[in-house]
């Protein structure tokens, strides 16, 4: 199976088996019947960079239903299954006007996949929303609920990066969501200027939603018309101490102070320091606004976005002293 129409960045590579799930069952079926054998997990395949030939059973998870599992007149607790597109997500809650997840608009990728890396953007983590999650154990198909805490989630991680790796499958999330009294968050970025911008005083749920879709499509490119995967790196995280060393040579550097100790600098603004933005090497290209997005023109294979990738670490590195990780999954 051809799995480039299956990942954002558009590679080609090659399954060696391929199955699609659309039910717990069929999950457990497929699972129980294939003990043993090497799998991949597969959901909306917005988060990977296939570098490869995948030898293993893909499983592509497809289980799709939205439904409130509890309701009362200010909150509702809404369960989506693991292959629900995410950002269908967002726009059915805020079609029914329950808010806290419209900052998280327009991000690719598939509702089972969002806590395993925390999603966030614009002042909004999947951790502030999630109330539980289902998942189901590998090795006995159990399915079992992972609270909130029991995701230990950190910025883009969570336990099914970490000691969980490997071992379960996301098969649904539930969200507490507001029904009245919704906390608009427009403190981030540009969301406030876009939506003074359209004359908007008093924001609703759908306002927001609607400024940072706007704001994404400006930025950041469509995965259907250029392969990419979001955030290619993490921004660091440095001390504070490493960080005035270096704002004494650059005082424009942006920065959020974090605590006492440490100060996250967008990775994007570092590597166009650097002068990567909208550099391209054959097929592999920095995207040309935003720097944190690497892309794929079309024809380029994963051996040749991980090569641009190691180049931008080394000058980050070379020019301020700082390792910058790659957030996607490179497989
Ligand atoms: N910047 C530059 N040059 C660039 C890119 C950014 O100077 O090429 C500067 C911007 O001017 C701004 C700062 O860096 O001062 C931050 O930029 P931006 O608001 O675009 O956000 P980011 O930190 O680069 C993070 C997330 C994005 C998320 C946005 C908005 C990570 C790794 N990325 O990017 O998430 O959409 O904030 O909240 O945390 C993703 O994870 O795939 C993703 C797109």
């Amino acid at each position: 199976q051809q799995l480039k129409a299956y990942n954002t960045f558009g590679i080609s590579a090659l399954a060696k088996e391929y199955i699609s799930v659309t039910t717990i069952e069929e999950l457990a079926e497929a699972l129980r019947e294939n003990a043993g054998k090497k799998l991949f997990i597969l959901g909306g395949g917005s988060n990977m960079l296939l570098t490869q030939d995948v030898d293993a059973l893909v499983i592509h998870v497809n289980l799709t239903g939205i439904e409130v599992v509890w309701q009362d007149d200010a909150k509702v607790h809404v369960k989506a299954m693991a292959g629900e597109v995410w950002h269908n997500f967002v726009q059915h809650c805020i079609g029914q006007n329950y808010g806290g997840i419209e900052n998280l608009s327009l991000i690719p990728g598939k509702v089972g996949t969002a806590p395993i890396q925390n999603i966030g953007a614009y002042g909004t983590e999947i951790k502030d929303v999630m109330v539980s999650c289902e998942a189901m154990e590998i090795a006995t198909q159990t399915v079992r609920t992972f609270t909130n805490a029991e995701c230990e989630f950190g910025y883009r991680e969570s336990v099914f990066k970490n000691e969980l790796k490997g071992r379960y499958i996301i098969t649904s999330v539930t969200f507490g969501l507001t029904k009245t009294n919704h906390k608009i968050n427009t403190s981030y970025g540009d969301i406030a200027a876009e939506l003074t911008k359209n004359g908007i005083s008093v924001p609703t749920i759908k306002d927001v939603g609607l400024a940072i879709s706007t704001i994404r499509e400006s930025k950041l490119p469509n995965p259907q018309e250029l392969g990419n995967s979001g955030s290619f790196f993490k921004n660091p995280v440095i001390t504070i101490e490493q960080f005035e060393k270096l704002y004494l040579l650059h005082p424009q550097m942006p920065h959020y102070t974090l605590d006492d100790t440490y100060i996250k600098v967008p990775a994007g603004w570092l590597i166009e320091q650097c002068g990567f933005k909208g550099k391209r090497f054959g097929d592999a290209g920095v995207h040309e606004k935003q720097a944190l997005v690497l892309v794929n023109y079309g024809n380029a294979t994963g051996q040749d976005i991980l090569d641009l990738a190691k180049n931008v670490q080394k000058a980050v590195l070379e020019n301020f002293g700082i390792a910058i990780e790659a957030e996607v999954n490179v497989v």
